[in-house]
């Protein structure tokens, strides 16, 4: 998305005339949310588009869509495969495929034309594409699962080299269209005639591998030779065999823990019209005598160059050293830990996107705090890799390190890894070309620390010559599940705006197909509670309908039986509990923002009866409707002000966390709440009744129990208020009564937040919404902490965990538990979504179908603005205070209507365009 121009000129007419009548354009074609995907195994795939116009009031009233076999098809508008005819209709969102039933492979072309306001035609769109996938098992036909004999025994954490395996075949002709299915456990890289298949990182990614491998599609066409070709792959662990929060092993505990093994199809489809289908089985071969010594997610990636099999993944190569490969047995037939026969997991296609490189960032400065200890600087706590060019003699071996933070005496900080190692090594070997390409694993850090041998030791000793590295040799990569950045915002105040940048480079570094806690200590799991807070923010900040549905699935495959969610997903039911009051609540709240946000029906159709099974969980402990029994591992308001080690004496060393009970009765209304909008939506009307009038009842338990008349919630914090407020669990008559008592916590905090992560975003959008606006705005212009100008004020360009991870002459907080890349307290992004910029989807039309947008300026702030990319379009929102006027600019894109409510009250109905607004302020 193009970076908004700063100044814009608003004239003070209230709407502008409408003079192009350029009708309607349609663009950005995607099937399941995505553009020309590959593989899917949906029988009947979504389509959307969005639509363009410089018209006033532009909308669609009817589509048409072709789904070709072919290219020319297409082009010559024969929908083979279906051809919806005109349709009435003003839908441009999850349109549902309705042509004939669609083989595994099969690729289709598609495009749409719309009738607009007038019934005038527009023009076809570009093509698009996608491409079945396998559907199950069977369609992979010959494929086995295969692995290195080493592969099957089950690794304990540890270094070990990665997996090489390797088959030449023959293609006689040309080819026409070759694609290639694969998938491997933990993580695997494709390779074919020498280079590498497509730019996924760390595939197959992470899920609940006893349930689902997701498997990947790419199309290779281009890298098919006629003649020998040579297909490979190098298999590490990855998520398979960490070592979670210092655990001996894996995350989970499935039949194939710790254990490697891959699986391909490749069918090459020849101009002459024959195909020539190429598995995985028992003719390939395999060594673990790879250069790729040791590869961990956590602890990094260690290469000898002097080990490389040149050519390996090519034709030529000569495999005679290689041993063939075993059929992995214990994935084609698993047996779970106790020995009984377990489900062959599902391989299902990638519905999110993948890990890629999405940023690269040079360091600009070194520096040698010790002698022969460098350190660069790459200016921005960044989630990825370096790539680093390694000159001199073979043998010349580097170390890498990676931290967050720096000592005071400029040294690397890595305290707060925990067990995490985060270093790379590499040998270089006599190549000319000689350069760490670290994979299989992933860094949080900003600063990179290297050292160099055998030139010298990893200390330094006097009279060794010193390896010095070039910071014009290193690059900094960054890398996370690349869902496109959907907002852009930017104002008159440079705290806030860094502070948006800040919660964006959170999010960039916590994406790494679960939204993970943190990304550099050995955890980085999928949290719900920390999503569940950040959820709205993060949809603000990038498209995450892609991620969150196929992270959804990790969270349904985690849940239960008994219905409890778990506290983070993918997560071992066996082993963990759930059940957690606002962390097993994002089952309700995140789907419900995915139908508020992205008017996803069938995300709801296929979660109902899961979230259903969560709300009557609680309610079959807690009949008496507070939460009283089973909160799980009850986190409440996890990191409060009663956490922070405060220096001064007036800092109360205690008040500031929310009774526990009063935290769960809030949440288990909002979730009973959610479950009966759920089943209205979905048209089951019982279900809907019986879980609203149940939220009502809790909301009246609520009261009951944990407020007083004159409005104070039991244990009077701001956390308390801030919930009861944002779930409308108060009667009207004491909504302002408990806002006032939120603004009065703040007198014993010296004017600060006391809340911790699941409240600290609440707070503000009820200080806002309850009349307390320039209270947000002061609250968010602190540079004292807990504030987030106290952590930019200290070097944050990520949000920290904690309010006061690092505080001058006090030094860093329990390094336990101490990350400097957290999104929960980056929540607050929703506030000034919601508010400075003023955009609101309305769950009545979802998917912004229609909105509201209304600012709410404050804080000194003379100009705002926010573009952000919605299902349907482009929306944004401008102001600027001049000379005592405010002056709005909105843009509504076509077939969406919004309600704009100024800061003076007045409220306009608008349709598509262009909108300038103007009030007194
Ligand atoms: C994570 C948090 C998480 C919490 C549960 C921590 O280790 O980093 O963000 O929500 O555990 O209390």
């Amino acid at each position: 998305m193009k970076k908004l121009v700063i100044s814009i000129v608003l004239c003070a007419a209230s709407v502008v005339p409408n003079i192009a009548l350029a009708g309607l354009e349609v663009k950005k074609l995607r099937c399941e949310y995505l553009e020309n995907p590959m593989g899917l195994d949906i029988a009947k795939p979504r389509l959307s588009w969005v639509l363009k116009s410089t018209d006033q009031g532009q909308k669609q009233t009817a589509y048409r869509i072709i789904v070709a076999s072919g290219k020319s098809k297409l082009e010559s508008s024969t929908g083979d495969l279906w051809d919806s005819k005109k349709v009435e209709s003003d839908q441009t969102i999850h349109v549902v495929y309705g042509g004939k039933t669609l083989k595994p492979g099969t690729r289709c072309w598609w495009k749409v034309k719309v009738w607009d306001k007038n019934g005038q035609e527009s023009k076809w769109s570009e093509a698009a594409t996608w491409s079945m996938g396998l559907f199950d098992r069977k369609d992979w036909g010959n494929a086995k699962w295969i692995a290195d004999p080493k592969d099957q025994a089950i690794q304990v954490s540890g270094p070990m080299p990665a997996t090489m395996l390797r088959k030449s075949f023959n293609i006689v002709g040309e080819a026409e269209r070759a694609t290639v299915y694969v998938t491997g456990l933990g993580t695997y890289e494709l390779r074919l005639n020498g280079n590498k298949v497509g730019d996924h990182l760390l595939a197959p990614e992470f899920t609940y591998y006893d349930y689902r491998i997701q498997y990947q599609t790419y199309d290779v066409t281009k890298m098919i030779k006629n003649g020998v070709n040579g297909v490979g792959a190098i298999l590490a662990t990855g998520w398979n065999g960490e070592h979670f929060f210092g655990m001996a092993i894996n995350i989970m505990q499935n039949p194939f823990q710790g254990r490697r093994g891959f699986i391909m199809r490749l069918d090459v489809e020849l101009k002459n019209g024959k195909t020539v289908t190429v598995v995985s089985d028992k003719t390939w071969k395999s060594t673990r005598e790879s250069p790729v010594r040791a590869a961990g997610i956590y602890d990094g990636y260690e290469y000898d160059a002097r080990l490389q099999w040149h050519r390996w993944d090519t034709g030529e190569f000569d495999d005679g050293l290689w041993r063939p490969v075993i059929i992995a047995d214990y994935i084609e037939n698993p047996k779970n830990h106790k020995g009984e026969k377990a489900d062959d997991p599902r391989l299902v296609w990638q519905p999110n996107q993948p890990i890629r490189v999405m940023h690269r960032i040079k360091p600009e400065t070194m520096t040698e705090p010790q002698r022969g200890v460098y350190i660069m600087d790459m200016k921005q706590n960044m989630v990825g890799w370096c790539n680093i060019q390694v000159h001199g003699r073979p043998g010349t071996e580097i170390r890498v390190r990676h931290g967050e933070m720096l000592k005071e005496d400029g040294t690397l900080y890595t305290a707060n890894l925990r067990r995490a190692l985060q270093t790379d090594r590499y040998t270089r070997s006599n190549d000319r070309h000689s350069a760490l390409e670290p994979r299989f694993t992933y860094h949080g850090f900003r600063y990179v620390e290297i050292t160099g041998r055998p030139n010298v030791p990893w200390r330094y000793e006097p009279g060794r010559r010193i390896y010095t590295p070039n910071p014009k040799h290193v690059i900094g990569e960054v890398i996370y599940s690349g869902a496109p950045q959907a907002g852009e915002f930017e104002c008159s105040n440079r705290q806030i705006n860094r502070l948006m940048d800040n919660i964006l480079w959170t999010q960039r570094g916590n994406m790494h197909s679960v939204p993970t806690d943190c990304p550099q200590r050995d955890e980085r799991a999928g949290w719900m509670g920390d999503i569940q807070a950040f959820s709205q923010t993060a949809i603000f900040n990038m498209d995450m309908a892609a991620f969150f549905t196929k992270w959804i699935k990790d969270v349904r495959d985690s849940q239960l039986d008994d219905g409890r969610y778990p506290n983070f997903a993918p997560m071992d039911k066996e082993r963990f509990a759930g059940g957690t009051p606002a962390w097993a609540d994002a089952g309700t709240i995140i789907p419900w923002r995915m139908y508020q946000n992205y008017g996803d029906v069938r995300f709801l159709e296929e979660h109902y009866e899961s979230a259903r099974h969560w709300v009557e969980f609680v309610y079959s402990k807690n009949r008496h409707l507070c939460w009283d029994k089973h909160r799980g591992s009850s986190f409440n308001d996890w990191l409060n002000a009663d956490k922070i080690k405060h220096k001064s004496e007036s800092w109360p060393k205690k008040g500031a966390e929310v009774p526990h009970q009063l935290l769960a009765t809030a949440f288990f209304a909002h979730s009973t709440e959610i479950v009966g909008k759920m089943a209205k939506v979905l048209g089951k009307t019982d279900d809907a009744k019986k879980y609203l009038d149940r939220a009502k009842a809790i909301k009246a338990a609520f009261n009951k129990r944990f407020v007083k008349p004159d409005g104070k919630l039991e244990g009077n914090t701001q956390a308390g208020y801030a919930l009861a407020l944002e779930f409308d669990l108060l009667p009207d008559n004491l909504r302002a009564k408990a806002a006032k008592h939120m603004v009065d916590g703040f007198k014993k905090y010296n004017g600060h937040m006391s809340t911790g992560i699941q409240t600290t975003h609440r707070l503000m959008k009820e200080l806002t919404r309850n009349g307390y606006n320039e209270e947000a705005y002061r609250l968010v212009n602190l540079k004292t902490f807990p504030s987030w100008g106290f952590m930019m004020e200290n070097g944050a360009t990520t949000i920290w965990e904690r309010w006061d991870g690092y505080v001058k002459g006090r030094g860093f907080q329990d390094p336990t538990m101490n990350s400097f890349n957290h999104v929960a307290f980056g929540s607050v992004g929703e506030w000034v979504w919601r508010y400075v910029v003023g955009l609101n989807p309305d769950e009545s039309r979802p998917g912004w179908k229609h909105f509201t947008v209304a600012p709410k300026p404050g804080g000194g702030l003379t100009w705002a603005r926010g573009e952000y990319e919605s299902i349907r379009g482009t929306i944004s929102s401008s102001w600027k205070i001049e000379v005592g006027k405010f002056r709005l600019e909105v843009v509504v894109p076509p077939n969406t209507t919004a309600t704009v409510i100024m800061p003076d009250g007045k409220k306009k109905e608008v349709l598509s365009g262009k909108h300038l607004l103007e009030c007194n302020c």
